[in-house]
């Protein structure tokens, strides 16, 4: 049986499709019901719906075999996992972003409101800018708006909610994508239906 943690929302449901379309389906799936686990015995395939930024634990801790998370997440949390094959879907970029006329005042440590620590500290750090880091959880985009930062370190996708917000792209940090993990013991374990999968998988990226 491969276990494997699918993000809850669209982007699982699309990778869901392409796992299907080469015959990891399962006669249980339905997404549109309370229900968290979906196995198929005869596939030898079971789904867990999956919070998107739990997926990594999950996979990591062992109780997924594999799992699809964002190159985001896999940047700021460095999980113990192999990063097996980008899914090349969920497309976007880590950006820093301002409003319009913002203007560095580099006498002062930067203010930089983020869901992504990590991720900012180490970019900010290969500039040699200090910066005060702002931890936020959602709406990011607040922060400049209301002067609680100078800029955000965020996911920009299609541009739209900076758009709508008055903010722009100020700087590029790194492109991101969705990736195939693996836990490391069962990626030994059960190497041969990871192969499987992997290769099969391949045909279609
Ligand atoms: C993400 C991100 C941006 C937005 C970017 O937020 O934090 O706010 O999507 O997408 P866009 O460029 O297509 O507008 P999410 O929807 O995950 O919500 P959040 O505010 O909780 O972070």
């Amino acid at each position: 049986m491969l276990n494997i943690a699918l993000p809850k929302g669209r982007l699982g449901e699309k990778v869901y499709a392409l796992l299907s379309s080469i015959g990891y389906d399962c006669k249980e799936w339905n997404p549109d019901n309370r229900k968290l686990v979906f196995s198929d015995e005869e596939k030898g395939v079971s789904y867990f719906w999956v919070k998107p930024s739990d997926v990594a634990i999950y996979v990591e801790l062992g109780a997924a075999d594999l799992g699809v998370v964002g190159k985001d997440i896999l940047l700021e949390y460095s999980p113990d996992v192999y990063e097996l094959s980008d899914l090349k879907m969920g497309k976007c970029r880590m950006a820093v972003a301002a409003k319009k006329d913002f203007i560095d005042d580099m006498e002062r440590p930067l203010r930089v409101a983020t869901k992504f620590t990590h991720i900012a500290r180490g970019y900010y750090a290969s500039l040699g800018r200090e910066i005060r880091v702002i931890k936020l959880n959602g709406s990011i985009e607040l922060a400049p708006i209301l002067g609680l930062s100078d800029v955000i370190v965020d996911i920009v996708e299609t541009g739209t909610t900076l758009k709508e917000n008055n903010l722009e792209v100020k700087e590029e940090i790194v492109p991101i994508s969705t990736r195939l993990i693996a836990n490391k013991a069962a990626y030994r374990f059960k190497k041969e239906g990871i192969d499987r999968l992997m290769s099969l998988l391949e045909t279609k990226l």
